[in-house]
């Protein structure tokens, strides 16, 4: 039997996937760079169509071509009619956003000029707020509002939620977010839309299977709990009682540990920060200290508990109060990482058509290697 060259690598652990200028994740120093700058820098300063440009070209954009990128963006917000009727029947059948989100991404091959990677890819960075916010309103038994295109991008999913223009405030913050998390390296979601895209299939293929990847708890589906633990626990000084139970049990603590980061995660800083700014008085104030106090009694316990692990804080911990604070309800957490990510994911695709090679690592066979045929009548 023919063993593979390389050793086998649980979740392909250490093994180099890729190469790619669009950003450089340094698990040991915990710094982030994203194309080319530090997350700190461009997250709470770039508007998500300059970061977005300077992902998909290269660099940051001159006047014209900013105009030109919202223009684009904003022409093509509205959804085809068959994604509409997606989406009703979605909410009719109760289907979670993220759900609704891999349904719907699927149709944009009905756009006009589907199939070109380019127009797929703005397609899709300007139709997922929409499908986002058009399905959660018909949950909810409400009409969808249809796309402001005299509002940025972010300003207009708030806007396609609520039906209010948003606080100015409130939209920095959700950008910053956006910005902060439309690329890490070569994570499972990101991996996913290379395999696909690497068979020279298309760019909505890519990002369809990219979405399903994206919904699992140890990927994108952390925030919602991470805030749960965080009510949960009330006041700061239940937190030992209660983490102490969860690791006892053997529950994972949401927004904790990482496969590349083994010291504190930047983009939680970054996303602390404005959270912070955005609560600066109150109740979110209040929740922002409770959440500080139950950061610390976690990563006490968990290297009391699990020693040698590393395991520190992730960018989901920090993702669930800003996101919570900027009003989105916990529901729309991981959809609203997938209006980020979709940034990150249609870049990756652009890069492996460039030069890349198809996808196809090998695997250790561990089955039986000399069975025996048994007729149908003769099998028990
Ligand atoms: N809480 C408690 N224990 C943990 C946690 C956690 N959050 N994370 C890891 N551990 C423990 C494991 O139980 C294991 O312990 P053991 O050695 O006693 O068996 C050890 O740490 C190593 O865990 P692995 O699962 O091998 O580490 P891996 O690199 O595969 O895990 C992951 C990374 C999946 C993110 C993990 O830390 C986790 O489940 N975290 C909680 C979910 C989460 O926050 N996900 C979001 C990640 S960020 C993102 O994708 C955007």
């Amino acid at each position: 039997m023919s063993t593979p060259a390389a050793a086998y690598s649980p979740g392909l652990e250490g093994v180099v996937a890729a190469e790619t200028r669009l950003s450089h994740v340094d698990g040991e120093a915990g710094k982030l760079i994203l194309a080319g700058l530090p997350v700190e820098v461009l997250a709470p300063t770039a508007t998500f169509e300059e970061t977005l440009h300077l992902f998909w070209e290269g660099s940051l954009p001159g006047r014209n071509e900013l105009d030109l990128l919202e223009r684009e963006l904003a022409e093509r917000r509205v959804l085809p009619p068959a994604t509409y009727e997606l989406l009703r029947a979605a909410a009719d059948g109760a289907a979670e956003p993220m759900d609704a989100l891999r349904m719907a991404a699927a149709t944009l091959s009905l756009a006009p000029g589907a199939g070109d990677p380019r127009e797929d890819a703005r397609r899709l960075v300007a139709a997922f707020p929409t499908i986002v916010a058009a399905h959660w309103r018909l949950r909810a038994g409400e009409p969808p509002i249809a796309p402001d295109p005299a509002l940025g991008h972010v300003a207009n999913y708030l806007y396609m939620l609520e039906g209010a223009r948003p606080h100015p405030r409130r939209e920095r913050a959700l950008t910053t977010y956006l910005n902060t998390v439309i690329d890490h390296g070569m994570n499972a979601s990101t991996f996913t839309a290379r395999v696909i895209i690497s068979t020279r299939s298309d760019v909505v293929s890519a990002v369809t299977g990219a979405v399903g990847a994206l919904k699992g708890p140890l990927h994108g589906g952390a925030p919602g709990p991470a805030l749960d633990m965080v009510f949960e626990i009330g006041e700061a000084s239940r937190a030992e009682a209660v983490v102490r139970r969860m690791l006892e049990r053997g529950d994972r603590l949401m927004g904790f540990g990482h496969r590349v980061y083994k010291v504190r995660d930047p983009r939680a800083d970054v996303l602390s920060q404005a959270a912070r700014t955005l609560a600066d008085e109150g109740e979110a104030a209040e929740l922002h200290a409770l959440a500080r106090a139950v950061e610390e009694t976690v990563l006490r316990l968990l290297e009391e508990q699990k020693p040698g692990r590393r395991l520190k804080t992730n960018v989901e911990y920090y993702t669930a109060l800003l996101l919570h604070g900027i009003g989105l309800p916990k529901e729309l957490f991981t959809p609203t990482f997938a209006i980020g990510r979709v940034g990150g994911w249609t870049a990756h695709c652009f890069e492996q058509l460039e030069g890349g090679r198809l996808i196809r690592p090998a695997s250790v066979y561990t089955g039986e290697e000399h069975g025996r045929w048994t007729p149908i009548d003769q099998r028990r």
